[in-house]
């Protein structure tokens, strides 16, 4: 049986996030709803041996807060490979916090590898016990026995620290890439960072047993709106949930099987079970993904 667990279901920066007093931030400091720790999904056909898609920098916490992840043995863990799907801090951080001589697989598009090769922090992460796998993009590699991903890029950015003067949002190349996933006779997708539903990707998803998508924002303008930010979704390179060109109206006819937001931003709706914005997204056919959340096909 595939098996997703979806280890951290927000956005950079998590719910609450360290400097925000937002009303949903405060919600969450105040046990009013769920906390929601930063963006990563585990995935698994046997339950025994799992991948790690995105390394979030609270995964210290995640392994801890889920037992299918913890040790089997001394110095044996049943993580056995991560995969990456951009190089964003909320992404790869929690690469510094699997460096105690474990030995996986880390896959990523050479683009990405290029950016953490380039950071010398990094080599904790002994290359020697931790090899790092280029993936091209659209070539179908085996992650586990049964279970191969193909990356494909989808529109989008180079991470923040590396942004210069002038910023592309609708990249689409090595730097943002989606995840095909299939398992047990299943298609199923990961796109935690997408800046737009283009028609090749519309198509790309058709059919799909499972997706799991970028849902950082309710609104494009939402954080200038609540004073947080004077950047937009699409200056962050991600697409909206709401509107005409927004996400749930892009997937909507698409036959998906089950849809599954993940990577929601601190200041989205969507967070609070009573917000209107959370009715209507479900009401739409999607999931509010959530920590701890297991989906299974
Ligand atoms: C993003 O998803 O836009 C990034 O994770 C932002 C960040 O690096 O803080
Ligand atoms: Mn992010
Ligand atoms: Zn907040």
């Amino acid at each position: 049986m595939f098996k997703a667990l979806i280890l951290g279901a927000a956005a950079g920066g998590g719910l609450p996030q360290w400097n925000c007093g937002c009303d949903n931030c405060n919600l969450a400091r105040a046990g009013k709803i769920p906390s929601s720790t930063q963006s990563s999904l585990a995935i698994s056909i046997d339950g025994e041996r799992w991948v790690v898609l995105n390394a979030s920098p609270d995964i210290r916490s995640q392994i801890a807060d889920n037992p299918a992840l913890h040790p089997t043995g001394l110095r044996k863990s049943p993580i056995a490979a991560v995969l990456l799907t951009n190089g964003d801090i909320d992404h790869v951080a929690g690469l510094l916090s699997l460096r105690e001589q474990q030995p996986f697989a880390l896959h990523a598009t050479g683009e990405i590898h290029d950016v953490l090769a380039a950071n010398p922090l990094l080599n904790a992460v002994d290359p020697a016990r931790v090899p790092r796998v280029t993936i091209a993009l659209d070539k179908e590699t085996t992650l586990l026995p049964g279970l191969t991903a193909t990356l494909f890029s989808v529109p989008g950015k180079v991470p923040l620290y590396m942004e210069g003067a002038e910023v592309k949002t609708d990249l689409e190349g090595e730097q943002t890439t989606g995840v095909h996933i299939h398992a047990e006779g299943r298609d199923i997708y990961y796109i935690p960072g997408c800046a737009a539903v283009t028609k090749r990707l519309a198509d790309r998803l058709k059919g799909a047993d499972m997706v799991f998508f970028d849902g950082t924002l309710w609104r494009d303008e939402e954080m200038l709106e609540m004073g947080l930010s004077q950047k937009t979704g699409k200056r962050m390179g991600h697409i909206s949930m709401s509107g005409p060109e927004g996400s749930i109206a892009a997937l909507r006819d698409l036959g998906i099987g089950r849809k599954v937001f993940v990577h929601m931003n601190n200041s989205n709706p969507v967070f609070r079970p009573d917000a209107a914005e959370r009715a209507e997204a479900e009401a739409a056919g999607w999931t509010i993904g959530q920590d701890g959340m297991e989906l299974t096909l």
